[in-house]
């Protein structure tokens, strides 16, 4: 199912074609479906539903308070990893003991925010951070829920910048010396371990890495219970995959949900998933609009209104994006390959290398589709271009979720000092 169908020749968002949404909020602008996420969300959650098992979506992916609330009302918890998050997840309605703070370097103002608002969970990811966090909850005289984030040296098989789980990564602590770690965390006032962590990575269309991580944590888990710790939850993180081309061959839910149960079940864990992607990535797109189709010497170029600062993943990560006409093609038009590129002053600035699309003229409406994850999000103003605006629609509804700002409004956040005056 994708919300996404050519209907009468125009590309639609659910019931609303996406011409409809441009006239009404200009070029270019992220549109998500509600439809989508809820179904995503439903398949998620339903995959787990005969576990003990929390869904913590991971707001890094998508953290526009409609978003994060369309998830919420469906049952979501939230995985967090800034205090600026976990504000996002409490204004949206999840409850502060739905709530994991993650991240590798949280602060003592974060850990304090944390546990005055009476978080889940903390996962924590180095003995600095252990110790640091100790101070923090003997001060409030409260004990933090933790777990620690371990790094079980897996590869993930993705790419390099989104792979977490090796030895050589910054991430959690390395599962070889885990058990010595958890023994001085037992024994730091306000700190009580109950959880072992782990996520290794992001976008992976294979259930080994998984099944290589899982395994080492459930060992874990029996070792550290030996030790005395009283182990009642295991945090498996994120990373399950999208479709991005269309011929990925990606892991069916029931099949990850299996392997979950599988190599956790004998534990009597409570278990926490961090999925981000895969709940709000294909339910996005960015729309945007052919400014010039320029014919260089070896190449011919689609010039769009939108650029790198808007979606980063293609020069960043090289990631693939199915780029459609929002005008849906003749049947047998000629396909003609073309370097679709955005308008900043780089060569990164790029979207596709030699993308076969159809006739496309300027002022033709594109999408790029799954850019519901890690799009608006990673976003800047790079080149003063103003943020992108975002859309959701449910049904045949749609609501501006993050207007656009205006350049008088990005001129006012900068501030002349008195001596320029
Ligand atoms: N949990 C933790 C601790 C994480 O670090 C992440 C993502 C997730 C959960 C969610 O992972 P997901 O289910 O979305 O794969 N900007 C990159 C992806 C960065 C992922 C960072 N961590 C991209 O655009 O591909």
């Amino acid at each position: 199912m994708t919300a996404f169908t050519y209907r009468d020749g125009v590309l639609h968002a659910d019931s609303v074609p996406l011409p409809a949404v441009a006239d009404a909020v200009g070029t270019p602008f992220y549109c998500y479906s509600a439809t989508q996420l809820e179904a995503n969300y439903r398949a998620f959650a339903g995959a787990f539903a005969d576990q003990d098992a929390a869904v913590c979506y991971a707001l890094k992916a998508n953290s526009n308070l409609a978003v994060i609330k369309t998830l919420a009302r469906l049952g979501a918890g939230a995985d967090v990893v800034s205090v600026g998050e976990m504000r996002r997840a409490l204004a949206a309605g999840i409850p502060a003991d739905k709530i994991v703070f993650s991240g590798v370097g949280k602060t003592p103002q974060e850990m304090r925010a944390a546990l005055e608002t009476g978080i889940f969970q903390l996962n924590v990811e180095s003995a600095p951070e252990l110790e640091a966090l100790s101070d923090v909850a003997s001060s409030l005289g409260v004990t933090a829920p933790i777990a620690l984030r371990v790094n079980p040296d897996v590869d993930a098989r993705t790419h390099a910048k989104i792979a977490t789980g090796k030895k050589e990564n910054k991430f959690g602590i390395d599962i070889a010396i885990a058990r010595e770690v958890y023994a001085k965390a037992a024994g730091l006032p306000g700190i009580k371990p109950v959880a072992v962590a782990v996520h290794i990575g992001s976008q992976l269309t294979d259930l080994a890495p998984f099944r290589a991580a899982f395994e080492r944590v459930a060992e874990l888990v029996i070792a550290l219970r030996q030790d005395g710790h009283d182990i009642t939850r295991v945090d498996l993180g994120g990373g399950l995959g999208i479709v991005y081309r269309g011929d990925e061959d990606l892991p069916d839910l029931s099949d990850y949900a299996g392997l979950v149960k599988g190599i956790t079940g004998n534990l009597g864990c409570h278990v926490t998933l961090e999925p981000g992607r895969a709940l709000v990535g294909n339910a996005g797109v960015l729309v945007s609009k052919v400014i010039y189709v320029k014919t260089g010497v070896e190449r011919r170029f689609l010039i769009i209104d939108a650029a790198m600062n808007d979606l980063i993943r293609p020069s960043l990560y090289e990631a693939y994006h199915t780029i459609l006409s929002v005008n849906q093609p003749a049947p047998g038009s000629d396909l003609v390959p073309m370097d679709v590129v955005g308008p900043v002053c780089e060569s990164g600035d790029t979207f596709a290398v030699q993308r076969p699309l159809p006739p496309l003229q300027d002022g033709d409406l594109i999408a790029v589709l799954a850019a519901g994850a890690y799009g608006a999000v990673m976003s800047s103003s790079y080149n003063t271009r103003p943020l992108v605006p975002e859309v959701l629609i449910s049904g045949k509804e749609f609501a501006v979720v993050r207007p656009r700002p205006t350049i008088a409004e990005m001129l006012a956040a900068d501030h002349i000092p008195s001596w320029l005056k």
